[in-house]
């Protein structure tokens, strides 16, 4: 399918808030015009091969489009979104629109939503609610809704219904149509919704405009196939597709010769990378080995599947270097017969045995998850694994989660006789765990020399810095602003539960790649 089919197909426009005043005009509009997204075509996954495009230009006509207005971009949710945000400035900087940090000041606002929790999309619905007052003060004003939940055609029929002061709703997969989507929405009164239910190809040459100049996301893959039972992900991101591994590279050399001191592999199950390649065996593992060998200081990725989890990339992991010794590793639950209702296509013993070869392979490496608690009909001695699974593994970190329904999944059908109460409860004694297990490994810190990534001044304090060691500990420390963006050595004097607290030594010498 071209885009122009695809956009035949997909692209619609809602009624303008002048058709919207009853319920019952407003459901004619509705079935005569508006196509919604489909998670059910979401989740169909086409054997066509993946297209790579190289050619993304701002058509000409739009080039003046932004002068004189001022864009911002809200984000809500993970990495993958924050490297959207940075995607879509970098298409509206082409545009000749300038950055604004404030809303007031703003002719355009967009939300990045995320779709992962109910509670995540409770506070884009708030925000839209907030930002109506700026539509009456300012008429220019165009708001956007933008990411994941833009995917749901839930989402798309309560923000018709009921959030009349947005302009514009696109998906995931269509954020290079902003400049178009933009221009319609300034032409036309209607609210202009472009959301295509089924991923596109794959557009390398997408501007980009990083925040920041010391860390950088590099997306290496998008979609997941994984479906995992309480995941709405795979609707949203649709199916995998791997960027060609030249591509990759170019683009990490490029962020090395910029001086980017540390980037970040991204994709939603990166050990799937390459898995889609038809016309060669090529892996995470691979492509790890050749970034190692890039001048730049530290290559970290996110998130990984244990299933996918292959010797390879163990291997090429304890080579070490700027490689390093952090793994987020979600298990989401210690119970087999939990992780099978979940689809995670792993058992308690599988993982277990995955963590001891990678503690074998790298043995100073630290481990953080992510869980999921109070699963549909999750019982106390299901619960009860997961702790005992957390404390074997002696994982350093975790994100910890309350199961949450979404519509379209197959979780969400299930019946559930776990009440709320039960589930906080878990919740709360796995985060003591969760904590109990921080400050331990915090505490092994005490007095020792640690190598820190600095990335500026901390939260609370101008006059301290703060940044990252390799395995991933937040430190903050005193130390002249000069060491900002550098590697330094910090001697740790208190260990916190979820931070340490030091003095900067010196300076660290580039590291040496083999
Ligand atoms: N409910 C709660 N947590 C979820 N996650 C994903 N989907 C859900 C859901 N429906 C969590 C998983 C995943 C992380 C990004 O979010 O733990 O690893
Ligand atoms: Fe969601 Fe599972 Fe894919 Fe992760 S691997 S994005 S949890 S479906």
């Amino acid at each position: 399918m071209n885009e122009k089919q695809r956009l035949e197909g997909q692209q619609v426009k809602a009624a303008n808030s002048s058709d919207k005043k009853s319920e019952k005009d407003y459901s004619k509009y509705f079935e005569a015009v508006y196509v919604p997204p489909s998670l059910k075509d979401a989740k169909k996954r086409g054997k066509e091969e993946v297209q790579y495009h190289n050619d993304f230009t701002i058509p000409e006509e739009f080039l003046g489009m932004g002068k004189g207005r001022k864009f911002y971009i809200r984000t809500y949710g993970c990495q993958m979104n924050e490297h959207d945000t940075e995607v879509m400035a970098g298409i509206f900087l082409g545009l000749g629109y300038e950055p604004t940090d404030s809303v007031e000041d703003a002719n355009v606002i967009l939300l990045n939503t995320c779709a992962i929790r109910e509670n995540a999309e409770n506070k884009v619905f708030g925000e839209l609610g907030h930002l109506k007052h700026l539509k009456t003060q300012n008429p220019d004003l165009l708001l956007g809704v933008c990411g994941c939940m833009s995917q749901e055609e839930s989402v798309v029929k309560k923000i018709l219904k009921t959030y009349n002061q947005v302009d514009m709703i696109f998906g995931t997969h269509n954020i290079h149509r902003l400049p178009n989507i933009l221009q319609e929405a300034y032409m036309s009164k209607e609210m202009v919704v472009e959301v295509w239910s089924k991923e596109g190809d794959v557009i390398e040459n997408l501007p980009k405009v990083r925040r920041g100049n010391i860390k950088a996301w590099v997306n290496i893959m998008y979609g997941c196939d994984k479906f995992c039972t309480y995941c709405i992900v795979p609707y949203t991101r649709g199916k995998e597709r791997s960027r060609r591994p030249d591509d990759i590279i170019q683009e990490v050399r490029h962020l090395a010769a910029q001086g980017y001191q540390e980037i970040t592999l991204l994709g939603q199950n990166v050990n799937a990378y390459g898995k889609d390649f038809e016309d060669m065996n090529y892996g995470l593992g691979d492509l790890m080995d050749e970034i190692r060998k890039i001048d730049i200081p530290r290559v970290r990725f996110t998130t990984s599947h244990p299933r996918d989890f292959d010797d390879h990339l163990i291997e090429v992991l304890a080579k070490g270097g700027n490689l390093v010794e952090h793994i987020h590793l979600p298990v989401q639950s210690g119970s087999t017969d939990v992780l099978k209702i979940m689809a995670r296509k792993y058992t308690r013993e599988q993982y277990l045995e995955l963590v001891r070869k990678i503690k074998e392979a790298i043995p100073n490496v630290a481990l953080s998850t992510d869980i999921i608690v109070g699963y549909p009909n999750e019982t106390d001695e299901q619960f009860e694994e997961t702790l005992s699974l957390y404390r074997e593994v002696g994982f350093e970190a975790a994100y910890t989660f309350i199961y949450s329904p979404r519509e379209g999944t197959p979780a969400a059908k299930m019946q559930d006789n776990v009440p709320m109460e039960v589930k906080k409860e878990r919740l709360q004694r796995l985060n003591s765990l969760v904590n109990e297990l921080s400050a331990e490994a915090m505490k092994k810190y005490k007095d020792q020399v640690v190598e820190v990534l600095v990335e500026g001044e901390s939260k609370n304090n101008p006059d301290v810095l703060a940044g990252y060691t390799r395995r991933n500990k937040l430190v903050n420390f005193v130390a002249p602003k000069t060491a900002i963006g550098k590697v330094v050595k910090v001697k740790v004097t208190e260990a916190k539960t979820w931070s340490l607290k030091g003095e900067m030594v010196e300076e660290v010498q580039p590291v040496e790649v083999k």
